[in-house]
């Protein structure tokens, strides 16, 4: 019977913390959550959610995913907490263990999140750093699975920044041995120690690409999927981002290029016109709204994996 496997690592702070085995229980079950063919319960299990930055998605999904496995979240505005007085992060992580079950953290830095993860006696989720989306990498996967019966044979090209989100993506495409070609303009490439690291895990060499070139990378592709030029706390770089991105729009003569039954995904939120049109994210080929809504069905797994 289909159930939640504990996880190895008891944070999930980057796709690195998560063995191949451990995300495909995570589809499978966040499938399952989705079709209602699950049902497992966490009564008074509590979730913290500390948000340094802005959210949505991250935020609400995690709230309702929490609410259906029958626990509760508390949001801990670090405004309205400690937090944002600058009690250090060895203190607040030791002291909201010892409430919460588990926290979800958005935050700046990788580091102060594995500070966080260092001091907590219970879980910690990344719930968006600089360096990774690891949660969204799991939506983005979930809703290319439901797409594609052998994902493995996807071709996944990612145009844009090489951020945060192009980060996760190449380490969970590592770890399920996709091929994910990266287009983005010079000098803003993924990590390079993401790169190095993908590298190693893929079980098939040469299935990571980076070029400048947006056109020979989207074409046969899959999946096309972008990202805001200029990520949250990069408001200062925009004007430079949007010129240095010129050429670089997921609009439908790019989207001609790829496979024709390919689908568009956008992590959201999204400056239409700008990374990708109106009509391309209203397109019939879009599933950036599944996408969306299967970020929460990927947490409810996620945390069933933590709290077993
Ligand atoms: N995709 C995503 O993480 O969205 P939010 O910033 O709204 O959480
Ligand atoms: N790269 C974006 C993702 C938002 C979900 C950011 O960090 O702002």
């Amino acid at each position: 019977m289909l159930k939640p496997n504990k996880l190895v690592n008891s944070n999930f702070l980057s796709c690195l913390d998560v063995s191949v085995e451990e995300v495909l229980n995570i589809l499978n079950l966040a499938q399952n959550f989705k079709n209602k063919t699950l049902n497992i319960k966490f009564k008074d299990k509590v979730l913290g959610l500390i948000f340094d930055k802005s959210s949505t998605r991250t935020r609400v999904s995690f709230q309702v995913a929490m609410s259906r496995l029958g626990g509760t979240t508390i949001d801990l505005n670090p405004n309205t907490s400690q937090i944002g007085r600058g009690e250090p992060i060895k203190d607040t992580a030791r002291v909201l263990s010892r409430y919460c079950d588990a926290l979800a953290i958005r935050t700046f830095k990788q580091s102060d999140l594995e500070e966080y993860a260092n001091w907590s006696s219970k879980p910690v989720i990344n719930a968006l750093t600089d360096l990774e989306h690891p949660c969204q990498a799991l939506a983005d996967f979930m809703t290319i699975k439901e797409e594609f019966i052998d994902f493995t044979k996807v071709v996944l090209t990612f145009v844009g920044d090489g951020n945060n989100v192009a980060n996760s993506l190449i380490l969970c495409g590592a770890l399920l041995d996709v091929e994910v070609r990266i287009a983005c303009p010079k000098g803003y490439e993924p990590n390079p120690l993401i790169l190095k690291k993908a590298n190693e895990i893929y079980v098939n060499k040469n299935l990571l690409k980076v070029t400048n070139d947006p056109y020979s990378a989207v074409s046969g592709a899959n999946v096309l999927y972008t990202d805001v030029w200029s990520s949250m706390g990069e408001e200062s770089l925009q004007d430079k981002k949007d010129n240095d991105f010129s050429g670089f729009t997921i609009n439908s003569d790019l989207v001609s290029k790829a496979d024709k039954d390919a689908i568009i995904l956008h992590c959201l939120p999204a400056y239409r016109s700008k990374e990708i049109t109106d009509e391309v994210i209203d397109s019939k080929s879009s599933r950036i709204f599944e996408q969306a809504e299967n970020r929460m069905h990927v947490q409810q797994a996620l945390l069933s994996c933590l709290l077993s």
